[in-house]
């Protein structure tokens, strides 16, 4: 059966950054500047994703300004007729690339922070004066009259600032604030011990988010849900594998999710070698996880399983080294222990952050 089309392209334009994040989704192999796609090929996906029925797109990275074709991207994007959302640390821009990309059609800008307190947000980011940097580009935004939301990531060292984040927020014109806890896969795995919440963390954070979505209802929506460490249901990562989401990397490979190539075996195959659609109805990796026939154990015949699709593939391999086992979000695998001997381990880290390799890239506005 032709699967429906997906809803959304993440674009991860290049995975070239300025900031060293250590629990940044990409993976822990970064593509080099050499092997990322050219404009004419990021102009042929838009037009293929427009035509397959994606409505949304993200520009993504790493940094996606890094590129210097940002502007003319945005542009063949709009052109495609789809609704351009722009995932940046807000690093390189400045207000004439702003104005332009807003000019060619640019919708909506989405704008990472670390922390509220400077000292902690540059030393999370890994870069010294990136936060100020950071208020300054929001303060362009709304200048510009874009609709912008606020995405912090949050973990054990910012949780406890939630509500000088949330006024941060307000302060600085956000409409949404997207409140996400570390997922653990790639570089974030690498750091879990010094990522991971306690539990008496997590519950203060849940509290403080209710309290502030009732406070500023109608002027700040609040996105944020409960991560899966604490969690006793899995959620459907992707919206379920090869449903709603695709993904394409720098080098043109297209995956089902960002963290796709963590999973072993898997080929991911290219924009360069195929078009969109027939990529996303029948290539073997989109088919691999697809619904519901390649669960067994308790996810098989599960009233859930059309509800979470067995929540993350990568989760699963992660933590239990087989990417067809129930995810241990869920109280029915029989490894969910394993979360639990996560967060005790993590009670203790050991060292400091392993930094993100930092890809070589001038801060300036290129
Ligand atoms: Fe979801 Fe599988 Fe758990 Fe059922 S057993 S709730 S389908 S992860
Ligand atoms: Fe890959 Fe969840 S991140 S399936």
């Amino acid at each position: 059966m032709t699967p429906p089309p997906p809803i959304g392209l993440l674009a991860e334009l290049t995975h070239r950054c300025p900031l060293r994040c250590p629990y940044c989704s990409n993976p822990l192999a970064l593509a080099a500047a050499d092997g990322e796609l050219t404009t004419a090929d990021w102009a042929r996906v838009f037009r293929q994703a427009a035509e397959l029925g994606v409505l949304q797109l993200h520009l993504s990275g790493g940094e996606p300004a890094a590129r210097r074709d940002l502007v003319e991207l945005v542009s063949h994007a709009a052109g495609a007729g789809l609704y351009t959302n722009l995932i940046t640390s807000g690093m390189m821009l400045d207000a004439g690339r702003l104005a332009a990309l807003a000019e060619a059609g640019l919708d909506h800008v989405q704008l990472s922070v670390q922390d509220s307190e400077p000292g902690s947000a540059d030393r999370i980011a890994g870069f010294p004066g990136g936060h100020a940097r950071k208020l300054a580009f929001a303060g362009l935004v709304t200048q510009a009259g874009l609709p912008f939301t606020l995405n912090a990531v949050v973990h054990r060292q910012n949780l406890d600032h939630l509500g000088e984040i949330v006024a941060l927020a307000l302060q600085l014109g956000a409409k949404r604030l997207e409140v996400a806890h570390v997922q653990y896969y790639g570089w974030a795995l690498l750091n879990r011990d010094h990522l991971l919440p306690t539990r008496d963390q997590l519950d203060r954070a849940t509290v403080m988010v209710e309290q502030a979505r009732s406070e500023h209802r109608g002027v700040l929506s609040i996105d944020y849900v409960v991560p899966d460490y604490y969690a006793t249901e899995p959620k459907a990562c992707m919206g379920g594998w090869g449903r709603q989401v695709m993904v394409v990397n720098p080098t043109g490979k297209v995956l089902p999710c960002h963290a796709a190539e963590s999973l072993p075996g898997m080929v991911f195959e290219s924009v360069l070698d195929r078009d969109l659609a027939s990529i996303w109805t029948s290539s073997e990796a989109f088919e691999m996880y697809r619904g519901t026939g390649w669960m067994r154990g308790p996810c098989q015949g599960c009233v859930n399983a059309e509800r979470d699709w067995g929540g993350c593939r990568c989760q699963a391999f992660a933590l239990t080294g087989d990417a067809t086992a129930t995810d241990p979000a869920c109280r029915l695998s029989r490894d969910h222990s394993l979360l639990d001997v996560a967060v005790q381990r993590a009670a203790a880290p050991a060292g400091d952050f392993i930094y993100r390799e930092r890809a070589r890239v001038k801060t300036s506005v290129l």
